[in-house]
């Protein structure tokens, strides 16, 4: 009887160890450990062992059982951690399948958009520099040349923290932190967020913009249409008219709107441009003598331009999009389309 159980005991360890499936080892555990199996088989032949045998004898057996069922267990966590068991696929693991999908987002619209703004002027020599959300009323006002109570001040409607502490209204008190801090020549954009106490399809509350500003000598309108026409094209496409517009920012003089034709339909006059065939796109203009002398810049030394554009306003012409509200939704559906 002792021989017997060896001899299974051998069987057992020759065949498990030739196993490299999950499929042979359910097998082999039916074979040795199942109702008709091997064990239960020695089992039964225990009654015809003598009652002093039978201690020792069933103590094998039960060895025999123990010892199967741990090298059934280490195989198949072995053949598991090398792939072999995948579903008790018994032509095993194929390292040249394709690895499991993790789920990725995609990146915000408007980041997108603000990469490629800032890819454009970054080949022109602009460096990009940041200022805060949260401003004094010197810096997104009177730094700018708007003085308290000048009418100029009802264009933008401003959240108030303190009576001299706003939300940045607009990203041009940016150009004073950088005209405090640096000396001329200067070349610089200047993205962030800006609010705005304002909410239909087109305003929310936040959003973004993006300012310019270069100073240097001799710097004239021409740079500004120059620089402003090579952004335009490059981001709506070469044949897109540009056109720029007398207008009035107390920041420069003289002030310009600047205009493409209408991305709709192509200058033809829809519902889009207000049947006028163009899309007002930013404001621009030559900085004014007054914002120089308040940086204590010598404005008869250095000229220079600016310029300031929403940049909701920008991915909205150009990827078809006819609510500003969407960009701040977080609807999976509107996002994952870009
Ligand atoms: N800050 C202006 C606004 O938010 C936009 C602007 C107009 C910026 C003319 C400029 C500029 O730098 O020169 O409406």
């Amino acid at each position: 009887m002792i021989e017997k159980i060896q001899q299974h005991r051998q069987d057992f360890d020759d065949k498990v160890s030739g196993c490299s499936s999950l499929e042979q080892l359910k097998q082999l555990r039916i074979d040795f450990l199942g109702k008709k199996g091997c064990v239960s088989g020695i089992m039964k032949d225990l009654r015809t062992v003598s009652p002093e045998e039978k201690p020792l004898v069933g103590k094998q057996i039960n060895e025999l059982k123990e010892h199967i069922e741990q090298s059934l267990e280490g195989k198949t966590s072995a053949l598991q951690k090398n792939g072999h068991g995948v579903s008790g696929d018994a032509k095993g693991f194929d390292p040249s399948l394709p690895g499991k999908k993790e789920l990725t987002g995609s990146i915000h619209p408007i980041s997108q958009i603000l990469e490629e703004i800032s890819t454009i002027f970054f080949s022109l020599g602009f460096q990009v520099e940041e200022g805060p959300e949260i401003e004094t009323d010197y810096y997104n006002f009177e730094a700018l040349n708007i003085p308290r109570d000048h009418p100029a001040r009802d264009m933008q409607d401003t959240f108030y923290i303190e009576d001299d502490v706003v939300l940045r209204t607009h990203t041009s008190p940016v150009q004073i932190h950088v005209m405090e801090n640096q000396q001329p020549p200067l070349r610089i954009i200047a993205p962030g967020k800006v609010y705005r106490c304002d909410s239909d399809v087109s305003h929310t509350p936040m959003f973004h913009q993006i300012e310019g500003l270069m100073v240097d000598e001799n710097i004239s309108f021409s740079h500004l249409k120059g620089v402003l026409n090579i952004f335009l094209h490059q981001i709506f496409g070469e044949k897109t008219q540009v056109r720029f517009r007398p207008s009035f920012f107390p920041f420069t003089c003289p002030s310009a709107e600047v205009d493409i034709e209408c991305v709709m339909c192509s200058g033809k006059g829809c519902r889009v441009c207000s049947q006028t065939g163009w899309l007002e796109i930013m404001g621009a203009g030559m900085v004014d003598p007054a914002v120089f002398e308040s940086v204590n810049y010598d404005s008869e030394k250095w000229t220079g331009f600016a310029f300031g554009m929403g940049i909701e306003r920008i991915a909205m012409l150009k990827y078809g999009i006819n609510d500003i509200r969407l960009f701040f939704e977080n609807d999976l559906r509107f996002l994952k389309q870009f």
